[in-house]
């Protein structure tokens, strides 16, 4: 019932805005860290769409995530500029290191892997961000501190 007081109160807050959706999901995400899947119907019958419209919209942008994060959360460049930089085989890389791959959390929490959509860093492509903090031009050194830091 927590969960659901504190649903319709980001509910309420941005339900009168044009284009409700994305601010109600992106309060959520604040408010949880995530966005608990029991939320969708609810946001469903406020808005009066469709659950699978709601499904649709936090499955199509990237930025939400269906299960609190981990400790850290590393974020991935995945666009064009990077991937011309060889960033699919840091990727798939960082994946290995880390034993997961992308909107998953290590097992014992100690880091999230996401994808981002250019970071504004293509001139030190490939690009990444941990905890907020940009990293430009990732290579296997890279890696491994990011890798240490993230288990210490
Ligand atoms: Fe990766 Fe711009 S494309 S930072």
């Amino acid at each position: 019932t927590d969960i659901l007081a504190r649903t319709r109160s980001v509910i309420d807050e941005h339900r009168a805005l044009e284009g409700p959706l994305l601010p109600i999901l992106h309060g959520l995400q604040e408010e949880f860290g995530y966005v608990p899947a029991e939320t969708l119907p609810i946001i469903a019958e406020a808005l009066n769409i469709s659950r699978a419209e709601v499904h649709g919209v936090v499955t199509f942008y990237h930025d939400y995530r269906n299960h609190p994060a981990g400790r850290h959360v590393l974020k991935l460049c995945r666009a064009e500029a990077c991937q011309s930089m060889g960033g699919n085989a840091i990727a798939a890389q960082i994946s290995q290191a880390l034993g997961i791959g992308f909107h998953e959390t290590a097992k014992d929490g100690s880091v999230t892997l996401e994808p981002i959509y250019c970071l504004g860093l293509c001139a030190c492509a490939p690009s990444a961000m941990l905890d907020g903090e940009p990293i430009g031009r990732l290579d296997a050194d890279k890696i491994d501190e990011i890798v240490q830091e993230v288990r210490s």
